[in-house]
C-alpha cells in the first residue's frame, strides 16, 4: 500500500512539473525568430485577420490612439515596448506579450487577451507581427 502511494505521489508531482515547464516555455523560442527576414507588411495583414481560428488582434486593439474597452491602443508601442519591462528589448517584450499575455499586464487592463497564439502562429508569422508592432508610433 505504501509503495503504491509513493508511486502515485511521484506520478502527480511529475505531472505538475511537466505542466509548469510547458506553461513557462513557449513552443516558439525567441532565438528562432529571424527579424532580418521579418516583413511588417505581412505582420499588418496577420494583425487584422483571424489566423487558424484565433481572434484577430484588431478585435481587441486599435493601432490609432482610440482606446477600446477590451484591449489598449497599441499606438506608440514602438517607443514604449523597449522600456515596459527592465532587461527586455522591444522585440523580447513584444514576443512575451503575444505568447504569454498574462506575464505583464498593461495598467488598467485585465488578463483577457487570447492566450493560445503560441499554437496558432508559426515563427515567421510571429516575427512579422513583432516587426509590424515595432512600426506603431
Ligand atoms: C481578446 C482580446 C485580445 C486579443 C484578441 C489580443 N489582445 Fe493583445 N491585449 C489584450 C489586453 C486586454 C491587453 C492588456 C492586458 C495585458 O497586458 O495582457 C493586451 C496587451 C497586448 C500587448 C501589450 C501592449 C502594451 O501596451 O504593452 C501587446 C503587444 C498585444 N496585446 C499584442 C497583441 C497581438 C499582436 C494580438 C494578436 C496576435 C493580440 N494582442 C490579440 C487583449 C487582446
Amino acid at each position: 500500500m505504501k509503495g503504491r502511494q509513493a508511486f502515485l505521489l511521484t506520478l502527480i508531482i511529475g505531472a505538475l512539473l511537466l505542466g509548469a515547464c510547458s506553461a513557462g516555455k513557449p513552443r516558439i523560442s525567441f532565438d528562432e525568430l529571424d527579424f532580418a527576414l521579418a516583413d511588417a507588411g505581412s505582420g499588418e495583414k496577420l494583425f487584422n485577420q483571424s489566423n487558424n481560428e484565433a481572434p484577430a488582434c484588431s478585435t481587441c486593439h486599435s493601432v490609432t490612439g482610440e482606446q477600446s474597452s477590451i484591449g489598449n491602443s497599441l499606438a506608440g508601442l514602438a517607443e514604449i515596448a523597449g522600456s515596459r519591462v527592465g532587461g527586455q528589448s522591444a522585440e523580447e517584450y513584444l514576443y512575451w506579450s503575444v505568447l504569454r499575455p498574462g506575464r505583464y499586464l498593461v495598467a488598467g487592463y485585465s488578463n483577457i487577451m487570447f492566450a493560445d497564439y503560441e499554437d496558432r502562429l508559426e515563427a515567421p508569422d510571429l516575427a512579422d507581427l513583432i516587426a509590424y508592432l515595432g512600426t506603431l508610433d
